[in-house]
């Protein structure tokens, strides 16, 4: 089978040949099997969200190559991998069109990944999909298909966002702290939310967080990073054994400095 990602050698430099050229992806390897869940943990400017940015083709990398589910798409246009990477964001307005419907923001993220061409071809037993899926969040919003987005709390259009994501199976979804703007609760039952279509889906997702507990206890690899490699990657047995107070230790061991992220939860959000 394949791998469905497989990022090598990876290098990206900002600002190149200037006084402020900066290195935020150095020789990043990683390969992910169909199905993994990969937690993303590491201090600020760590390069988690270049990372990202990288994979879902906003930027090109400097040196690599990126290859998802057997093809390289080192060089593909970052629309073009939008039909088959699904990206949110913390930014609750970022994943969502706020002047348009939910069912219109559905049917639109329907289309990118259907090829469907119009909304025309969106027939009613999409919507009855559209409905159903709504009602699985169990937020009350499979009675509010006809309400503008830009109406509904933070923690709702973060979960219209992964529905969008989601209502085709995406070949990687990208999570970049997006439950870190939300209230404890409303974090909560976003998180559950998105372990529930994850697993139900078979996603092959990764997910940073600057909650090392969660980090710890979704999905079933984590990597940390800082200054743009990989420096600690835990699975099976050794992740199972893992505690928050060793992760740190460690983390002071491979990067000779505390880990300053200053967002870092050490428990629960
Ligand atoms: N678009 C950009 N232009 C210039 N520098 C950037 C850009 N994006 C990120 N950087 C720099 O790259 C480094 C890694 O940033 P980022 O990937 O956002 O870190 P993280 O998400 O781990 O906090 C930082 O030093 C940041 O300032
Ligand atoms: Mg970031």
């Amino acid at each position: 089978m394949n791998k469905m990602l497989e990022l090598e050698g990876i290098s990206k430099t900002f600002f190149p040949g200037t006084p402020n050229a900066h290195k935020a992806l150095d020789q990043l390897s990683l390969t992910l099997e169909p199905g993994d869940f990969v937690t993303v943990i590491g201090s600020n400017g760590a390069g988690k969200s270049t990372l990202f940015n990288v994979i879902s083709g906003m930027f090109l990398p400097d040196e690599g190559r990126i290859r998802l589910d057997g093809r390289d798409i080192t060089f593909e246009k970052e629309h073009k991998r939008a039909a088959v990477i699904g990206r949110i964001f913390q930014d609750t307005t970022k994943g969502t069109a706020p002047g348009m419907t939910i069912e219109e923001n559905l049917a639109l993220a329907y289309l990118r990944s259907t090829g469907k061409r119009s909304l025309m071809g969106i027939t009613a037993a999409d919507r009855k999909l559209f409905r159903e899926k709504l009602a699985q969040l169990d937020l009350g919003l499979e009675d509010r298909l006809t309400a503008k987005v830009g109406l509904l709390s933070g923690g709702q259009r973060q979960a219209v966002a992964l529905l969008m994501s989601t209502l085709v199976t995406p070949k990687l979804l990208l999570l970049d702290e997006h439950t870190a703007a939300l209230d404890p609760a409303t974090a909560e039952k976003v998180l559950d939310i998105t372990r529930r279509i994850v697993r139900e889906q078979k996603i092959t997702c990764m997910m940073i967080t600057h909650n090392i507990s969660s980090a710890l206890t979704l999905g079933n690899k984590t990597i940390m990073m800082d200054s743009g490699r990989i420096v600690l990657d835990l699975q099976g047995k050794e992740r199972q054994e893992m505690t928050v107070p060793r992760l740190l230790e460690l983390f002071k061991e491979k990067v000779s400095k505390d880990f300053d992220n200053d967002r870092t939860l050490l428990g629960q959000d």
